[in-house]
């Protein structure tokens, strides 16, 4: 039986930090559904397709030639994508605007159902993303909805790309912020939206130990009841 943590949220709000910290924890295997999304735009950025073309995106999707592996040393995670190591272009503003346009496509939200589904594997799967809770795993043993004001978003993500030596406006990043939330909230298919039975979890104001500590005492609980489903 495998226990799924669901965690949904918008971009910003320490999902990433929150999800890899937990996995690791509780020794679970962690799903960065966002990550899949990004690798999308970046493969058909990489073949000059035109983001208009349901068709070939959906194809990419389905095809999506990648895997994510633990380098030797530690816990990091590398990401290859056909053959090559892309981790210096996951993370960028670009693959994040480009990631949110082909994840606005119903039939590329299809192809990669499967595969997020394929990662729930015991012990048990921490599941990053924005409809982790709602679509992709309904039955998941706890719902996280992780959230924060847009202003303390855009900080945190500022900070997080100086620390990757990467430029960054801070401005410039919240009206992104912005506009991805909105096209992630708006979009007909797989909305970004708590499930009804979500914990909705406002982190404004506090720091990533503690969110972390907050959830891992629910999964306790859930744990010790036996109530795993
Ligand atoms: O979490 P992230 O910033 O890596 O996500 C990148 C984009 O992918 C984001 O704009 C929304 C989209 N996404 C999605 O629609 N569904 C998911 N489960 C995960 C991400």
């Amino acid at each position: 039986m495998t226990t799924v943590l669901a965690i949904d949220g918008p971009g910003g709000a320490g999902k990433g930090t929150v999800s890899k910290r937990l996995a690791e924890s509780l020794g679970w295997h962690l799903l960065d559904s966002g990550a899949l999304y990004r690798l999308v735009g970046i493969a058909a950025r990489k073949r000059g397709v035109d983001f208009a073309n349901v068709a070939q995106l959906t194809d990419i999707a389905r095809d999506l030639d990648v895997e994510f592996r633990v380098a030797e040393a530690g816990e990091l995670v590398r990401t290859w994508l056909e053959g090559e190591q892309i981790d210096h272009l996951l993370r960028t503003e670009t693959a994040g605007s480009d990631a949110s346009v082909v994840a606005a496509i119903p039939e590329v939200r299809a192809a990669l159902l499967q595969r997020q589904r394929d990662f729930a594997v015991p012990p048990g799967l921490v599941a990053d993303g924005r409809d982790m809770g709602t679509v992709v795993f309904p039955d998941a043993d706890l719902k996280v909805f992780l959230t924060a004001s847009a202003e303390e978003r855009a900080h945190r993500r500022y900070k997080q790309l100086k620390e990757q030596g990467l430029s960054a406006n801070l401005r410039a990043l919240r009206e992104e912020l912005q506009a991805r939330d909105r096209r992630d909230s708006e979009r007909a298919a797989a909305p970004l939206k708590p499930a009804p039975d979500a914990w909705v979890l406002d982190t404004t104001g506090i720091g990533i130990d503690e969110v972390v500590a907050m959830i891992r005492e629910r999964i306790a609980g859930i744990l010790s009841s036996g109530e795993s489903k």
